[in-house]
């Protein structure tokens, strides 16, 4: 059975139809061909848009010359009334400064430090399961309990940390903010949809980080902060100059680690428990590699589940969470024997490439078993970027892929995993790669 993919724009599109079904969703408003083309030019009265998915082209702008492709001002003003100057959205020397302070924090020693924090909040997640359960939902919930946890040391039922939950919720219904659909430089002119509601909304979630900062430069003053990630990165010096963050840069820091980090990991564990329902032979073979996992695991025992991680990244390579990425081009460019000016956009697209028909063997299939072939791993090395790549790649990429596979192996562990009835769910790219209608399953315990 092919996983669910979703139908391509079929003819060609008038330049404000194009715009409306962007902003729709950009998963469905491309032609098919994209999954064939080595880069598409979008050409508007506005704007110019390169989608490349030749891997020199995606080599040239993310790991080669970086510098020259930066992250748009208008994301950075289109998203600070979030996440300010946080390092999502920066550029140059101050992007530089804050990579170095916050990459120690996330590195593998660290890791097995928080990796407790991770196991409770898997256990917490499973102990909610049970019966028909609309997993996006749930694995939100489970996701951002992994935060809180892991940055703040509390769990999600905390009544500042449950609120953060709630209002981000608000929020992204307002805005889908990685969609670069949202983000296509229209003229200001046109009128931006739910402007004032997003704004508030932004507003109070930032007023609750605020509040839970400021508690915690508190307890660090009284030595009385526990170890976790947010104390560690609040300690930090860079070690170019010695500063360290102040309390309102670390704000901007949370706002895009709790968003960043939870989305997405919610978005693959729901795709993934998806899959695992529709192919009964991967998930039972999963639930007896799981066993490895015992009652008191550690980040080792992870690192031993091979069959888990590899259906964790096929899970990446089908619904990719942050299915596109944007940057600006800076200097002249020639892509493909086309001119591009300085100013125009450059899309890179995991949902394509990790689906390109010229460069995976039958893309579209869920086969978690490919991974251990040297062919996949060939076009992995040119076509999976789920995390991005280059100097900008996510920081919590290897938090995830303990994150992930640790989550995923503790539910098949507890649970037969089974679809309920109904049509498969469509992915549509809202804040990361959803359904459109929820992916509702049945979980029935394992005995
Ligand atoms: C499956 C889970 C995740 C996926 C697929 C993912 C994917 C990505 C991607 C594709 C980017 C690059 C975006 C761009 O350049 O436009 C990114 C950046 C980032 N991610 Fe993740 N992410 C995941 C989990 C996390 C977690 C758990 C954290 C932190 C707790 C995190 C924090 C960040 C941050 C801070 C950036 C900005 C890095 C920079 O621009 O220097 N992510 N992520």
């Amino acid at each position: 059975m092919i996983p669910p993919k979703p139908a391509s724009r079929i003819g060609r599109a008038s330049l404000l139809r194009h715009i409306l079904l962007f902003r729709k969703d950009i998963l469905s408003a491309n032609p098919a061909h994209l999954y064939r083309a080595w880069m598409a030019e979008y050409r508007t009265p506005f704007f110019r848009s390169y989608l490349c998915n030749d891997p020199a082209l995606v080599r040239r702008v993310l790991q080669e010359r970086p510098e020259d492709f930066p992250k748009s001002d208008r994301l950075r003003e289109g998203l600070a009334p979030l996440l300010g100057q946080s390092v999502f959205v920066t550029n140059g020397a101050l992007w530089r400064r804050q990579r170095r302070i916050i990459d120690p924090a996330f590195e593998g020693g660290r890791l097995r430090e928080i990796f407790p924090a991770m196991h409770a909040a898997g256990a917490a997640a499973v102990a909610r399961l049970g019966g028909e359960v609309e997993v996006e939902e749930a694995m939100s919930h489970a996701a951002a309990d992994v935060i809180f946890r892991t940055l703040f040391s509390i769990p999600i039922e905390d009544t500042l940390a449950s609120a953060v939950f709630a209002e981000f919720r608000a929020y992204q219904r307002t805005q889908p903010l990685l969609n670069p659909a949202a983000l296509l430089p229209l003229p200001r002119w046109m009128p931006r949809l739910h402007r004032r509601r997003t704004r508030a909304s932004a507003a109070r979630i930032r007023a609750l980080i605020a509040r839970l900062t400021e508690e915690r430069v508190a307890a660090m003053a009284r030595g009385a902060a526990p170890d976790d990630l947010v104390t560690r990165i609040l300690a930090a010096r860079d070690p170019e100059t010695g500063d360290r963050f102040t309390p309102a840069e670390m704000v901007d820091q949370v706002a895009i680690f709790f968003l960043a980090g939870h989305e997405t990991s919610a978005s693959a564990l729901a795709w993934a428990l998806y899959l695992l329902a529709t192919h009964p032979e991967v998930q039972e073979r999963v639930a007896a590699e799981a066993e490895l996992l015992g009652d008191a695991p550690d980040v080792a025992a992870v690192g031993r589940l091979g069959l888990v991680r590899d259906v964790f990244r096929e899970t990446l390579r089908l619904y990719p969470p942050v299915p596109m990425m944007v940057r600006e081009s800076r200097c002249p460019e020639t892509m493909r024997g086309r001119q591009v000016e300085p100013g125009a956009q450059i899309v890179l697209s995991p949902w394509h490439l990790h689906r390109h028909e010229r460069l995976w063997e039958r893309p579209d299939a869920f086969d978690p078993d490919r991974w251990r072939s040297a062919e996949s791993r060939a076009s992995a090395r040119e076509a999976f970027m789920p995390f991005s790549a280059g100097p900008r790649v996510c920081t919590g990429a290897a938090f995830a892929m303990i994150e992930g596979p640790l989550i995923l192996a503790m539910i098949a562990r507890a649970f037969r995993i089974e679809p309920v009835a109904g049509p498969p769910p469509v992915p549509v790219a809202h804040l990361t790669v959803r359904s459109a209608t929820g992916i509702r399953l049945r979980f029935t315990p394992r005995g």
